[in-house]
């Protein structure tokens, strides 16, 4: 049968594809590292992780509560002192569930109620990032439980009963209000430092980013829902893109505190995310219920 134009055309065709069909095979390592890192940058640059102006991601950080008193652990990939022995499972285990390899409990001042919601392909792009910030060599301190029975009787009670418990979408998505929630509930975690407590220490879900005047670190935590007076109703969805990505507010003032470091973040944060992305958290923000709760904010 001699070669008519169609078979030659299909050959042509072949010879131009294959290529770019070896290279869609999937994305590359590098790929990853870069996607984790940006994931990194949108949880604020798992800043609690890192001792202002201390190597990044060593631990340290003291954080006191009603139970007592932790310090962050070190996530380099530091194989005595560190997870560099932990498989990829293990660590987004941690991350979501808040279960050590030893298996051992997180206190969920590491929030895995809310990373739980995070996207599997996200976590994974996360560690692969993970494993390449530099290791250092620095042991984590014992914490100091202050409340009988806690980690025994107490935390698994209260985990059951109070802690709202996102849930992971089968993939991260895109873009708009979808993508802009699916951020701020579980990936940049604004509800950890926003939404005030009950008298349990649950997030208070009917106040979802309401503010507080006893936030993390003792900070005080301005409303964040659309309420015009006591909210940020006011800002524009581009003047919350703006402050997410610079930390400069409508009224000329900057961010201060809490909020400036996870704009900074660390390797990243807040402010490396695209603009897109801004906007849809900004679009999110929008959409939650107002709830009127003047917080004063400290100069
Ligand atoms: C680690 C705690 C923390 C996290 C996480 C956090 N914030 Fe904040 N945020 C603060 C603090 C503290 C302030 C007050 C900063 C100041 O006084 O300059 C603030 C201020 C703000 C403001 C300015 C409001 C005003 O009325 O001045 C906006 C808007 C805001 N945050 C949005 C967000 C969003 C959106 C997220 C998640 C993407 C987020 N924050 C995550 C602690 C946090």
């Amino acid at each position: 049968m001699p070669l008519g134009f169609g078979t030659v055309g299909l050959l042509t065709l072949l010879v131009l594809v294959w290529p770019a069909g070896a290279l869609a095979q999937g994305p590359t390592a590098a790929d990853e590292v870069l996607r984790g890192r940006y994931i990194f940058g949108a949880t604020g640059g798992c800043g609690c992780h890192t001792v202002p102006d201390g190597p990044v991601n060593a631990g340290g950080r003291r954080y006191d509560g009603p139970f007592g008193t932790v310090h962050s652990t070190n996530i380099t990939p530091d194989r005595q002192t560190g997870i560099g022995t932990w498989t990829d499972a293990e660590i987004i285990a941690a991350i979501r569930t808040g279960r050590r390899p030893d298996g051992e409990r997180l206190l969920p001042v590491h929030p895995y109620p809310v990373f739980n919601g995070m996207a599997q392909e996200d976590l994974q792009a996360l560690v692969a990032f993970l494993r390449t910030v530099p290791p250092v060599a620095r042991r984590n301190e014992p914490r100091r439980i202050t409340v009988p029975l806690f980690e025994s009787v107490f935390l698994p009670a209260w985990l059951a009963a109070f802690a709202p418990r996102e849930t992971p979408p089968a993939k991260a998505p895109t873009s708009g209000v979808a993508r802009g929630e699916y951020l701020v509930r579980a990936v940049a975690h604004c509800g950890e430092c926003h939404t005030p407590r009950t008298l349990t220490m649950a997030p208070d879900t009917s106040r979802f980013l309401a503010g507080t005047a006893t936030g993390p670190e003792g900070a005080t935590v301005p409303n964040i829902t659309p309420d015009p007076e006591t909210g940020i109703g006011r800002w524009t969805v581009e003047e919350i893109a703006e402050y997410l990505g610079t930390g400069l507010r409508p009224d000329g003032d900057v961010a201060g505190g809490l909020m400036a470091e996870v704009i900074d973040g660390t390797l990243a944060g807040y402010k490396d995310l695209v603009l897109a992305d801004r906007m849809a958290i900004a679009q999110f923000l929008k959409s939650v219920p107002a709830v009127k709760s003047r917080i004063e904010r400290r100069p």
